[in-house]
Formats: C-alpha cells, sequence, structure tokens
C-alpha cells in the first residue's frame, strides 16, 4: 500500500541550520519534544514545512539550503529578521508561551508588552501566512496537513481559505491555559476562530481540551458539544491524543557498546554516590531554579547525604534573544555557584550543571549524543522533573525508557501533562513547593526496591504501550475520519 502524504507544518523544522560557506550548510538535529516526538514517526510518506532557524537573506543561500534541505525532506520557510524578532521573539515567546503556561510578565515589560502587542500580533498572521503560502505550493490533492503548535494558530484559516477542500489538523503541544487566562489575550477570539477552521484539533489531556472548547463557548459564544465545537452547523472535531516517545530507540540503545562503555565511565565517574538527573531547555517553565533550591534545602537538612549524592543537570539554552531566558540563565548559574560553594569540596561539588551550548549534529555526532544521553538516563537513581507547567514532558518519559535494569524513581511534578499518565508510577510534587520537593527527594532516595520495581513497572508499561507512532497514527486516521463524516453530514 502507499502511505498516505502527510505534510508537517511546525515552526520549528527537525534541523537546524548554520552557515559554512556562501552556499554550504552544517545541518543539526533541533532540541525539544515536538521535534523528539515527531521524529520518531514513519508510517507516512511525510515531509516537514517551518523555520531553519537562520536568516537567509539572499537568493543563493535560499537556493543552496532549500537543495541540503530537501535530503532531510525538509521544505524552508524563510523568515526574515524582524519578522523573527516580532513573531518567533515577540508574539510567540514573550507573549503566547508564557500565558499559556500560566506565567506572567514581568512587571517592567508589562507595559512594553502592551504597546508592542498590536505589531507582534500582526507580524504573527503575517508570518502565519507565509508558512500557508509555502504549504500551498507543496500540497497536492488528498494530502493530510498537520500543523503543530502555538506558532502556527492562525495557519489552519490561512489554508482553508487557499483550499476549504484541504485537509487540516491542528494539534498544540503546550498546555491551553483555562478559559480565564486566555481571556486577557487582546487577540483571543481571532486566534480561536483561526483554530476552528481546522477539521481537528488535538491537544496531550483532556483538561487541555476542556479549556479550549470552554473558551470558544464563553468568548465567541458558541456550542460546545462532547464532540468538539459547533458553528452554524459547521463542527471542528476537538480531542485529546496523549503524545509518547519512540520507546524502542531507547530500549535498543542501551544494548549498544558504546552506550554501555558510556555507562561504565558514568559510574565510575560518580561512585559512591547516587545520581539524580534533571534534563530540561533553559526555559521558565522547567521550575529549574525551583528544582535546584529543593535540592539545597535537602542538603541542608540532610548532612549525610551531602558526599553521597550528586544532582546532573544537563541544561539546553533555548530562545536566547527573549531577555526572560537570558535573565534565567544567568539566574540559575548563580544558585549553582552559590550551593556548590556552600557543599562542595576541593574534589566535588553537589551539583553538575552542563550547559550545552549547541544542539547535537545531525550526522555521527547526533547518535553520540543522543547515546550519551541514553546512559545518563540509565545510570540514574532519581529524576527530577520540576516543571511549572508542561504540555506534557517527553524527558520524564525517556528516562522511563531506559530504566528497565535500575529501576530508578521519578519525582515528577503535577503540573506536566505527564503527571495524568505516569502519576500512579511517579513521586508527585508541587514544584512551588520547596519543603515538600527536598521531602521527596529523601524519600525517593531511600525507597525500598520493592515500591521502586511497582512504581516502575507502572510507568514502564505506559511508556512502550503509548508510543510516538501510534499518537500519529490516531490523530491522522481520526483526522480522516472527520473529514469523511463531515462530507456525509453536507
Ligand atoms: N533533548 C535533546 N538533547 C538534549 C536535551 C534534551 O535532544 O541535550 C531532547 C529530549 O531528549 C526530549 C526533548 O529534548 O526529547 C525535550 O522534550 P520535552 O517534552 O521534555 O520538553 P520541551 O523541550 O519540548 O519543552
Ligand atoms: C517546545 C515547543 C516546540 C519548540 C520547542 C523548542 O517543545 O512546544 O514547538 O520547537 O519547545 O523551542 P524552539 O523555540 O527552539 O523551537
Amino acid at each position: 500500500v502507499r502511505k498516505q502524504r502527510l505534510l508537517v507544518v511546525a515552526n520549528r523544522l527537525p534541523v537546524s541550520a548554520t552557515r559554512k560557506s556562501e552556499d554550504s550548510w552544517a545541518l543539526e538535529i533541533s532540541v525539544g519534544g515536538l521535534v523528539s516526538a515527531l521524529l520518531g514517526i514513519n508510517e507516512f510518506e511525510a515531509r516537514w514545512i517551518g523555520w531553519a532557524g537562520v536568516n537567509v537573506p539572499d537568493e543563493i543561500g535560499q537556493r543552496s539550503l532549500t537543495k541540503a534541505l530537501a535530503e532531510k525532506r525538509c521544505i524552508p520557510v524563510f523568515l526574515d529578521e524582524e519578522t523573527v524578532h516580532q513573531y518567533y521573539n515577540g508574539y510567540c515567546n514573550n507573549i503566547l508561551w508564557p500565558l499559556f503556561h500560566y506565567l506572567g510578565l514581568p512587571q517592567e515589560d508589562r507595559l512594553a508588552t502592551t504597546r508592542s502587542f498590536q505589531s507582534q500580533f500582526a507580524s504573527y498572521k503575517n508570518a502565519n501566512q507565509m508558512f500557508a503560502d509555502v504549504v500551498n505550493e507543496h500540497y497536492k490533492e488528498g494530502d493530510v496537513v498537520w500543523c503543530h503548535d502555538y506558532h502556527l494558530m492562525f495557519l489552519p484559516r490561512c489554508l482553508k481559505e487557499y483550499n476549504s477542500k484541504m485537509k487540516v489538523g491542528w494539534f498544540l503541544h503546550t498546555p491551553f491555559p483555562s478559559s480565564e487566562i486566555h481571556r486577557t489575550l487582546p487577540s483571543r477570539s481571532e486566534l480561536l476562530r483561526s483554530v476552528l477552521a481546522a477539521d481537528l484539533v488535538g491537544f496531550h489531556t483532556y483538561d487541555y481540551a476542556r479549556h479550549f472548547v470552554s473558551a470558544c463557548t464563553r468568548i465567541l459564544g458558541l456550542e460546545g458539544t462532547p464532540d468538539g465545537v459547533e458553528d452554524q452547523g459547521k463542527l471542528t472535531r476537538v480531542a485529546a491524543f496523549p503524545i509518547g516517545i519512540d520507546s524502542d530507540r531507547f530500549v535498543r540503545a542501551l544494548e549498544l557498546p558504546q552506550v554501555k562503555d558510556h555507562m561504565k565511565e558514568l559510574k565510575e565517574r560518580f561512585a559512591g554516590r547516587m545520581v539524580m538527573l534533571g534534563v530540561d531547555r533553559l526555559d521558565m517553565i522547567k521550575g529549574i531554579p525551583q528544582k535546584i533550591l529543593a535540592f539545597e534545602k535537602f542538603l541542608e537538612e540532610n548532612p549525610i547525604w551531602r558526599d553521597k549524592v550528586v544532582l546532573v543537570q544537563i541544561a539546553v539554552p533555548t530562545r536566547t534573544d527573549v531577555p526572560e531566558y537570558q535573565k534565567l540563565s544567568s539566574q540559575v548559574h548563580e544558585i549553582v555557584g552559590r550551593i556548590n560553594g556552600r557543599f562542595g569540596s576541593l574534589t566535588t561539588v553537589p551539583i553538575h550543571h552542563l550547559v550545552r551550548s549547541r544542539p547535537s549534529t545531525l550526522t555521527d555526532d547526533r547518535s553520540l549524543d543522543f547515546h550519551a544521553l541514553c546512559a545518563l538516563y540509565a545510570v540514574t537513581d532519581v529524576a527530577l522533573v520540576t516543571s511549572l507547567r508542561d504540555g506534557m514532558n517527553l524527558v520524564s518519559y525517556e528516562f522511563v525508557a531506559c530504566q528497565a535494569s535500575k529501576k530508578g524513581v521519578l519525582i515528577l511534578s503535577e503540573f506536566a501533562g505527564a503527571a495524568q499518565s505516569l502519576g500512579a508510577g511517579a513521586i508527585l510534587v508541587n514544584p512551588w513547593n520547596v519543603t515538600e520537593v527536598a521531602a521527596s527527594i529523601g524519600y525517593a532516595l531511600t525507597m525500598p526496591a520493592d515500591e521502586r520495581e511497582k512504581r516502575h513497572r507502572h510507568n514502564f508499561t505506559h511508556v512502550t504501550t503509548h508510543t510516538s507512532q501510534e499518537w500519529a497514527e490516531t490523530f491522522v486516521s481520526e483526522l480522516n475520519d472527520t473529514v469523511v463524516e463531515a462530507q456525509l453530514r453536507t
């Protein structure tokens, strides 16, 4: 059978480009849950449309990059510098991202953001139209067009204006906040209406879907049904599709000699100490300062643990042109420095804060990095995920997938989507409550083996039976069905 053609449209392509010369490019794998999940799907003949993360003003550059990306089945959307500033740094990451994660703007930015709102929103719409133009250029009849994330809430409408027959799905990788939060957005109605132009709208959890439907009923006055949202007889299906990972890839990696070597090295390096691990993009939503402060409190209250445990925190720089992210980065450095000064000795420090300067490269190094990550997951005793809000959080899934032999403990924020699927196996915490997290660290480090096993089994079963492949197949087949049903109704 011929595979279904799928156009995956996301702001960020799975590879990001760096310019080497006038017409040559280095491609590196992009970091983030969206990319990780979508790389795992292979049941479709998929093409990606998105931004390669680089400004390419000249024609030679655009042509050569288009060619380089074509080998990865990627099609670039070229965003100029001003658009990146207003649409990506501004509207997407300074307005929508914090709002959808229930994080207010810092006091000093509030007024400035209110002032620049209109021009940023105009740029957002304009950028979405640029994505639509590229999709339209590559669209063939019968294709499924799958739009992703908060960057592209305008896209479904732009696409349907081009061609009302196009099958269009939209999936949000972040939480969708309570309608009380969404209400505060000046562009609240336009965004909802544009998303509703899609045939199928998907979220990670039932709560997010419900928030979206209430936003449509309360703000737009539309009717919510068990299937979705209805507007003058036209139904937009709204449902929850919890994402997963390609768990086999992790399980298989642990059998590789290079991963085993790496594990051995790590075990030697941390001999005599329990290993705690955090892996996050350096983002406000991840609650990294909260996590580190909880670890400090644990060390403070439990002097006997001070030379018996280490916290390895991998932090991947992200959105570094947005001031809030710059502030976070220096804040984390400062706290880590202070704690290491306080509890460290000449030879060891309690926190290993590893800031990755660049995402891994696509060719051979990518696997190296992936393998290093797997090894780290596998030697970890306790993983700490303290997101203040998080759409799903795939790091928690990846950790579980790598723990078949160790059966380590997952401490997981109740505000991550993953808390709904891994809640019974993990220790759930409120990351704002440093005392509670510190106590959970103590509990996790001393948990009896039989309890660890039981908890691990629960999580492992979930992670290995709810894969990214299955997630994508379910979404796309639901989208196909929705379109057929709509045709039957008219
Ligand atoms: N990741 C990576 N390299 C790193 C650190 C993280 O590729 O150095 C990946 C990680 O394996 C995971 C993704 O980035 O698949 C993060 O996804 P998650 O859903 O946890 O959070 P997001 O970054 O999407 O907010
Ligand atoms: C989250 C978002 C993705 C985004 C990723 C990395 O996972 O849901 O859409 O790609 O973060 O962020 P970036 O801004 O670098 O694309």
